[in-house]
Parts: C-alpha cells; sequence; structure tokens
C-alpha cells in the first residue's frame, strides 16, 4: 500500500505535516507494508490536506486522520 501526502504550499498550510505526524504512529501499529511518502501538488488544493491511497484521492484534515485510518487504510488490509 502506498500513501502520499501532499507536501505542497496549500495543503502544507492546511496541516499536512500534522496529517504525517498522525499517520507515522497509527502505521507502525500494523504489520503492514505500507510506504508513506510526500509528494508534490496534486491539483486538488481546495479542501483539506490531499492524500493520495493507492492512486485514489482523500481530502483530510488533521483531525479525520483517525477515522481515515480505520476506514480505508484498515479496511483494505484486512481480508473480506
Ligand atoms: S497543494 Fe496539495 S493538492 Fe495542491
Amino acid at each position: 500500500m502506498i500513501i502520499s501526502i501532499c507536501v505542497g504550499s496549500s495543503c502544507h498550510l492546511k496541516g499536512a505535516r500534522r496529517v504525517v505526524e498522525q499517520l507515522q504512529p497509527l502505521i507502525a501499529q500494523t504489520d503492514a507494508n505500507i510506504e508513506l511518502g510526500g509528494c508534490f501538488c496534486l491539483n486538488n488544493c481546495t479542501e483539506g490536506v490531499c492524500v493520495k491511497l493507492d492512486g485514489e484521492l482523500f481530502s483530510l484534515q488533521p483531525e479525520d486522520v483517525q477515522q481515515f485510518f480505520e476506514t480505508e487504510i484498515l479496511r483494505r488490509l484486512s481480508p473480506t
């Protein structure tokens, strides 16, 4: 799984760093092979911090990270 957090200026101002800081320990709790990285502007600057998860774009506020982790990341990790 590849997660890219936009670190462009708009997303930076909306809290990209806090999103990364909150995601890191959550990801570390899993044994999954998750690659967390930064990327430049994804042309989705209007909402929150833009996060790309396996090619799908999300817009997060830093306070949404826990829920995003549970509903998107853990869901993809668990076999259905
Ligand atoms: S600065 Fe993040 S999507 Fe544009």
